[in-house]
Order: structure tokens, then C-alpha cells, then sequence
């Protein structure tokens, strides 16, 4: 939705990113809150707003794989195939940094993370400003990724200097990270390219890296992704049924958040509107998990989606909701 006070002005957003300014854009997964990533003080900014700790690397957004070259060193076959495949789309590539990447973005690791996003307004904004916009998730520090203005404002108020208002996002999970800084590719995050897409393009399986996420990609933290209720993934009828019944004798508010409607729920239970399949699923999540917080729920329940495509993202994003940080 868009309204005269989101006006989609290209051209005084670039003249932000250029002032050294803060933008929030949209892109086909999350909103991002971007500056002019070769703009050191500019990049310094978004840790302040953010409140987010220095250490955390940004991803750069690029407008086209063209400017790999600019941005990245040494990189793979591997790492041109997938971008040819998925850019612009749902894909992170970690590559070797080249020499122009301030050490602020990358919290003075080797690699960059890249980007090329999927979305008019993005595509819009990086082609006029020319140069790399570093972004991470345009939402304070700790709170799930915004997927609307409104989400972005109701976070971020006037601490960021321009808003372009692209509707909400069509992906709603963050994108798939890929290391291809160095052996074998592994999957960081999952997101919105599937491990098929992946496996299609590279011809094999990407594993998953299995270790912990602080120290290869630090800043995947399980907090970013917990509303303040206590989240309960549970797949089985029977345990959802157990579960809300003991939230609700211990006189917590409860909600519910499942692909269809459940039947038979208790009339006490806050059923949240139904999330459909894995891609509707990652759609709506961010946006009901900020529903859960504003109505007040303290245990909130939840039913997965099926491990298929981007469902393996919202079930990843799920699990990190559950872990208590
Ligand atoms: O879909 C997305 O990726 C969104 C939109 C705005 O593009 N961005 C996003 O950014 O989710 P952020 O900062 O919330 O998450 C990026 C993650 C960080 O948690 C960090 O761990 C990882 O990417 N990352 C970025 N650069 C990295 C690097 N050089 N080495 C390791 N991890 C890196
Ligand atoms: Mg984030």
C-alpha cells in the first residue's frame, strides 16, 4: 500500500545514499535499511540505528552480477553459475572481498557477502545509485526481519532518513546464504533459494553447514527471529492439543499459528489467521509473529509447514524462534 507519505522516489533516495544517508528499501525477501556500502561513516550509522553489535557483516547489494568483479576476488565457477541461475532472486553469495569493501561491512572478516535482489523498486534504487548498498534487515537489533513499511516504521520511527515504500514482500524469509569463499559451497541460512534450485545449478547437493551459526556467519542469532512469547513447534494434533491445554491451565494467553484451520481448538486459544503452504507460510511469518507480540501472547503455538522448498527456511526461522537465547 502505498501512500503520499511513502512517496516511491528514486531519485531523493539516491540523494540520501550519496549525503552519507540511511534508506530503507524493499527487496523481494525483507526490507532492508541501507547505505552507501564504500561510505565507512554511512555504514557506521546502521550499527547505531540498529543497535546492532559491530562485529555482525552487512550483505552488499549489487544491481547485476556485472559488478562481481568490483566487489569479490578469486571467485569460483561455482559462485558465477549460481549467479547467472538466481540473480537477481533470494541468494547471498560469500565470496573472497576485493579491495574496495570497507573492513565496517564485513566486521573486518576475508569475505563479502553479495546480492542481487529481486525487486522493481531495489533494482530501481541500485541502478541509479550505481555503487554497492550495504543492508542488513531494516529492523532493530533482536526483533524478526520487517516484510512491510509498517513494520519498518513501527521499528525503526525516524531514525532512518528516507523510506521507499515497495508493498509488502513477496518472499518474507531472508535470503539463502552460500560460502564460496573457499572448498566445497555450503549453505549458511536457508531462505528463499531452495536446496533443489541450488542442486539444479551446481548439478549436486549444497550441504548445510552443521555447526552452530555464531561463528561462520555471526549475527544468526536465535533471538532475531523470537517474538516475546515462548514459542512451542509441535507437528503432532494430539501434542498441539496437550500443549495449549497445559499453556492455558497455567493461565497463559495462547496462541496458535498453523497452515489450515485447526479443529476442535479451545475457544480460549488466539488462533492466528492460518499461514497456508510453505511459500504463503514464509509470506505471512514475520508479520504474525509481530500479530503474536502486539496481541499480547505469551505461549505461542505453532505447527509447521512442510519441509519442502522455502518451508525448510520457515522451519529453520521456526526453531530458532523456539531456542531460548
Ligand atoms: O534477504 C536478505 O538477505 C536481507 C535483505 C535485506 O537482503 N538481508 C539480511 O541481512 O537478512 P542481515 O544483516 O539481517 O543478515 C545477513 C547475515 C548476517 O547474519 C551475517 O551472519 C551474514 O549474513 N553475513 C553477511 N556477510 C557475511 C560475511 N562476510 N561472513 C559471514 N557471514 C556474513
Ligand atoms: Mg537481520
Amino acid at each position: 500500500m502505498r501512500s503520499a507519505a511513502d512517496p516511491v522516489d528514486v531519485t531523493a533516495a539516491v540523494e540520501v545514499l550519496r549525503a552519507g544517508g540511511l534508506v530503507a528499501f524493499p527487496t523481494e525477501t525483507v526490507y532492508g535499511l541501507g547505505a552507501d556500502a564504500s561510505n565507512a561513516a554511512a555504514v557506521t550509522r546502521i550499527f547505531e540505528v540498529k543497535g546492532r553489535p559491530l562485529g555482525h557483516p552487512l550483505i552488499v547489494h549489487l544491481s547485476s552480477a556485472d559488478q562481481l568483479d568490483e566487489w569479490a576476488g578469486a571467485i569460483p565457477r561455482d559462485a558465477r553459475r549460481l549467479a547467472e541461475a538466481c540473480w537477481p532472486g533470494p541468494l547471498t553469495l560469500l565470496l573472497p572481498r576485493s579491495t574496495r569493501v570497507p573492513d565496517v561491512v564485513t566486521g573486518g572478516r576475508s569475505t563479502v557477502g553479495l546480492r542481487v535482489p529481486a525487486h522493481p523498486v531495489a533494482l530501481a534504487l541500485l541502478r541509479a545509485f550505481g555503487g554497492g548498498v550495504a543492508a542488513p534487515s531494516a529492523n532493530r537489533f533482536g526483533r524478526v526481519s520487517p516484510t512491510t513499511v509498517a513494520h519498518v516504521r513501527d521499528d525503526l520511527g525516524d531514525d532512518v532518513d528516507y523510506v521507499l515504500d515497495g508493498g509488502p514482500c513477496t518472499v518474507g524469509v531472508e535470503s539463502t546464504i552460500v560460502d564460496l569463499s573457499g572448498g566445497e559451497p555450503e549453505v549458511l541460512r536457508a531462505g528463499g533459494v531452495s536446496d533443489d534450485v541450488l542442486a539444479s545449478v551446481l548439478g549436486r547437493p549444497v550441504p548445510h553447514w552443521g555447526g552452530g551459526g555464531a561463528a561462520r556467519a555471526p549475527g544468526m542469532l536465535a533471538a532475531h527471529y523470537a517474538p516475546r512469547a515462548r514459542v512451542l513447534v509441535l507437528e503432532d494434533p494430539e501434542a498441539v492439543d496437550a500443549a495449549t491445554r497445559s499453556a492455558l491451565a497455567a493461565g497463559s494467553v495462547v496462541g496458535l499459528l498453523a497452515p489450515v484451520v485447526t479443529d476442535g481448538l479451545s475457544l480460549e486459544v488466539i488462533e492466528l489467521e492460518p499461514a497456508g503452504g510453505p511459500e504463503d507460510y514464509a509470506r505471512v511469518l514475520y508479520d504474525r509473529l509481530r500479530q503474536a507480540d502486539r496481541l499480547g501472547i505469551e505461549v505461542l503455538v505453532v505447527v509447521p509447514p512442510p519441509a519442502e522448498g522455502v518451508g525448510v527456511a520457515v522451519r529453520d526461522r521456526l526453531r530458532r524462534a523456539a531456542t531460548d537465547a
